[in-house]
């Protein structure tokens, strides 16, 4: 026998009987007071030895290991068989043991494929936002964390021109790759790192055709999200169909940005339909940022469904940083119109909505009978001709063969017959399959123009995409009149007339449908969403790497693209916490937060309440605090400060004493009502309640600020003291909210809101108040 292949069977022998039937759990153990003093490698042997107590073989123990966390927590993340976690979960200084393979996180676009290729310009041009800039060095020295897919380090959004030295407190690194030099970090991305241990355990070796082992994003997610929080100002960007050119740049555009790759994509499953985020990879990348000395962490990344915080990597992550002062701003999904969706709900976190902007893409559609038909599109491509074409719906050309199940009107892969489809636009309904996907089926078919109806489900929101051909979006309403018009006509004919930019429409911003909603469905105490910003149809920096559609056999690349979710939202508020860390270095993340909540606004601009996109008044189930305002954020007047201490204090009235061994929980259990939050929620209110908030002044000396109260819908709210006495910066006043039912009759269950407004007539601290009754 050949000796070096005996030698390398050797090798592989522990490796492949570790494989059987283990899967990732997170090992938490006790913080020793000496495991400061350990190096890391003695860090690691101590982790390891944990594992050789259960592996019978060493060699297994070794290779067992994935992570051995250091910076953040004292634990490890370990391939496991169910019994050695359960024998570890048994042992002396074992905090817990959580199994990671339970979670899945993805990243929050609407869903990977709802996307669009084209430019925009991020515009913030009101003078107010100048004066922000200018105060804030337009965020200079201030650290953002990306945790996403990476990023495209050629793009233009991330030259750093003009930009000072790196920050001398920054302590991270620029981890190379086959396609990741140390030269593609610059000072504006000043480190890049990735995590793929997880990831590699779950599903095997990466497949380096469908992304790369470096930092670098194969997806175009991780760009779009770096360069919203902080691309530099990019004159002149365009792409395919030069639609809206404009500069582009992102909300803090002299922020520094620290990139750390943990999404991959999902093997044998096309790039738009999705990529996963291990929990374990993720805990890692908090592990480093925590060390590596980011100041805001902008996370657009969730699990589709609520998890309890214990057992939520992120949740568990951002409480670490949460203790090292570094503020989490996370996406609350895309499960919305439904209650109860929203994730990413933990009070140390900053949970943000999607809203609108006031620009759309207008592509009408002229139908034979006369009638004009309002659309959206940002398709790079036009009809040949200004004539009237044949108007199809997709169920009169399909093929003879669609299976029975089929739902009518899709435009599904190889669905269309091509003698039937040829030279005519095509009705095609969203339902099943991706939007774009449909428009390539009209093509291959031979089709000239397609018009995508949406379903009753997706309502008036139109989200615009980089279609293959002439094509544009209808709402539903709009869907049923032009089915009724080819019901009811022999000969119908119709033209799709190009898109074109409008600004400043009007009413913006509404709520988009897709933003998940509250209740909080884990601590329904903590009113979530926190806040919105904007996140349909939002243009930033794309990949090289991907086509705009993110669909493998679409060819185009784009350097700007349109994205849609609270993925999206999340980093316009990111960029504005990275502004205020600039003008106030000495706040905490909790006074960061709170400022941005306080804050927001509840009009749009037409100078009414904001909307949900079917008009009715967003509530702050909805929208939180209101849309989110960084030039009111950066003197906010007072802010409700929480620390970590009182987070622990929250999470003991959850019952749980354990996620910081080094805590005691009181004897008397605090209740989680009264943690120190700007918004107010009461669920299941029996008679009557009262918490305790403390406001800080952050606003002149001697400020006299009243309360002003909106009460909820069948509640009465008392508010005592009703009037705060400040002299001078930095004192602290505590005061008492009372909300009893006051007997008129309302639903059992349903949430009515209210707001509290502390005024000294310059500043207006607003929270919202949600109370429901048992
Ligand atoms: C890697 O991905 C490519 C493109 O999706 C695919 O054709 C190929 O079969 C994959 N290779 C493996 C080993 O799965
Ligand atoms: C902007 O770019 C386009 C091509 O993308 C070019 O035709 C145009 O001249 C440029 N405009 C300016 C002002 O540089
Ligand atoms: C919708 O599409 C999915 C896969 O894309 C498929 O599994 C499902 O059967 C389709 N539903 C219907 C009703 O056609
Ligand atoms: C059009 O006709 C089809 C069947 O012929 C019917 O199912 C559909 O409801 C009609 N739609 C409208 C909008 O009239």
């Amino acid at each position: 026998m050949n000796t070096s292949l005996f030698f390398l069977l050797l090798l592989l022998l522990p490796l492949l009987a570790s494989c059987i039937d283990t899967k990732v759990y997170i090992v938490y153990l006790r913080d020793n007071d000496d495991i400061g003093d350990k190096t890391l490698q003695e860090l690691e042997e101590h982790h390891l030895s944990y594992l050789f107590s259960v592996k019978k073989v060493e060699e297994q123990g070794r290779s067992s290991l994935i992570y051995s966390y250091k910076h953040s927590i004292n634990g490890f993340a370990a391939l496991l068989t169910e019994e050695e976690a359960s024998q570890l979960s048994d042992m002396k200084d074992v905090v817990k043991v959580i199994p990671s393979h339970e979670r899945k996180y993805s990243m929050h676009t609407t869903r990977s494929w709802e996307f669009a290729g084209l430019d925009e310009e991020l515009q913030p041009s009101q003078l107010d936002r100048q004066d922000l800039l200018l105060k804030s060095q337009y965020g200079k020295d201030v650290i953002v964390g990306m945790m996403d897919s990476g990023v495209w380090p050629e793009s233009e959004s991330f030259n750093d021109r003009g930009m000072g030295p790196i920050p001398s407190s920054w302590k991270g690194i620029c981890q190379t790759g086959p396609d990741f030099k140390k030269t593609h970090c610059n000072r504006k991305l000043i480190g890049a790192r990735y995590y793929i241990k997880g990831y590699e355990a779950a599903y095997g070796p990466l497949n380096t055709t469908t992304d790369s082992r470096s930092p670098r994003d194969m997806d175009g997610h991780g760009t779009h999200t770096a360069s919203t929080v902080g691309g530099q100002g990019v004159p002149n960007a365009s792409a395919l169909g030069g639609f809206s050119r404009g500069t582009a740049f992102g909300g803090a555009p002299l922020a520094r940005l620290a990139i750390y790759k943990v999404c991959w994509p999902v093997p044998n499953k096309g790039k738009e339909d999705g990529n996963t985020c291990l929990f374990e990879d993720m805990l890692a990348a908090f592990d480093d940022a925590i060390r590596d000395g980011v100041h805001i962490l902008s996370v657009s990344i969730g699990s589709s469904s609520p998890i309890d915080y214990l057992q939520d990597g992120l949740a568990l992550g951002a409480l670490q940083a949460t203790k090292h002062n570094i503020l989490v701003v996370c996406s609350g999904g895309n499960e919305g119109p439904t209650p109860s969706t929203v994730v990413n709900t933990a009070p140390w976190i900053l949970t943000v909505a999607a809203s609108s902007v006031d620009r759309s893409f207008d592509a009408p559609i002229q139908l034979g009978n006369g009638q004009k038909v309002k659309g959206q599109s940002v398709t790079p491509y036009k009809l040949r001709k200004r004539k009237m074409y044949k108007l199809v719906y997709a169920e009169e050309v399909v093929n003879a063969d669609v299976p029975k199940t089929y739902i009518p009107g899709q435009c599904l892969p190889g669905s269309l017959s091509p003698e039937k489809t040829k030279g005519k636009i095509v009705f095609c309904l969203r339902g099943n399959g991706t939007r774009v996907g449909k428009g390539m089926e009209v093509k291959r078919a031979g089709g000239i123009g397609y018009i995508l109806g949406n379903s009753p489900a997706n309502g008036a929101e139109l989200t615009v995409d980089s279609h293959v051909l002439p094509a544009t979006a209808v709402t539903s309403d709009d869907a049923i009149q032009i089915l009724k018009y080819i019901n009811t006509t022999r000969t119908r004919t119709a033209y799709i007339y190009p898109g074109r930019t409008v600004l400043q429409t009007k009413p913006a911003p509404k709520m988009a449908a897709f933003s998940s909603r509250g209740p909080n469905a884990i601590t329904p105490q903590i009113l979530k969403p926190d806040l919105a910003a904007p996140g349909l149809n939002i243009l930033a920096a794309w990949t090289e790497g991907n086509s705009p559609t993110k669909i493998a056999t679409d060819p185009r690349r784009v350097k700007y693209n349109i994205l849609s979710g609270t993925s999206m939202a999340c980093p316009h508020v990111a960029a504005a916490a990275a502004l205020l860390k600039a003008i106030h270095p000495d706040w905490s993340s909790a006074a960061i937060k709170s400022a941005l909540i306080t804050s927001a606004g509840l009009l749009n601009n037409a100078g009414n309440h904001i909307t949900d996109a079917s008009g009715k008044k967003a509530d702050p189930f909805q929208l939180g605090s209101g849309h989110f305002r960084p030039e009111k954020a950066a003197d906010p007047g007072l802010v409700y400060d929480s620390s970590y201490n009182d987070y622990l204090l929250f999470l003991c009235s959850q019952g749980d004493t354990k996620v910081d061994p080094t805590f005691i929980c009181p004897n008397a259990t605090p209740s989680a009502e009264n943690l120190n939050y700007p918004s107010f929620s009461f669920p299941k209110l029996n008679g009557k309640m009262t918490v305790k908030r403390t406001v800080t002044n952050v606003g002149g000396k001697g400020s006299v600020y009243f309360a002003k109260v909106d009460s909820p819908m069948g509640i009465s709210v008392k508010v005592v003291p009703p009037v705060l006495h400040f002299d001078r910066v930095g004192e602290k006043k505590s005061f008492e909210l009372t909300v009893e039912a006051n007997g008129k009759k309302i639903e059992k269950g349903l949430y009515s809101f209210g707001w509290l407004s502390w005024s000294d007539s310059v500043h207006i601290v607003r929270s919202p108040i949600a109370v429901s009754l048992v």
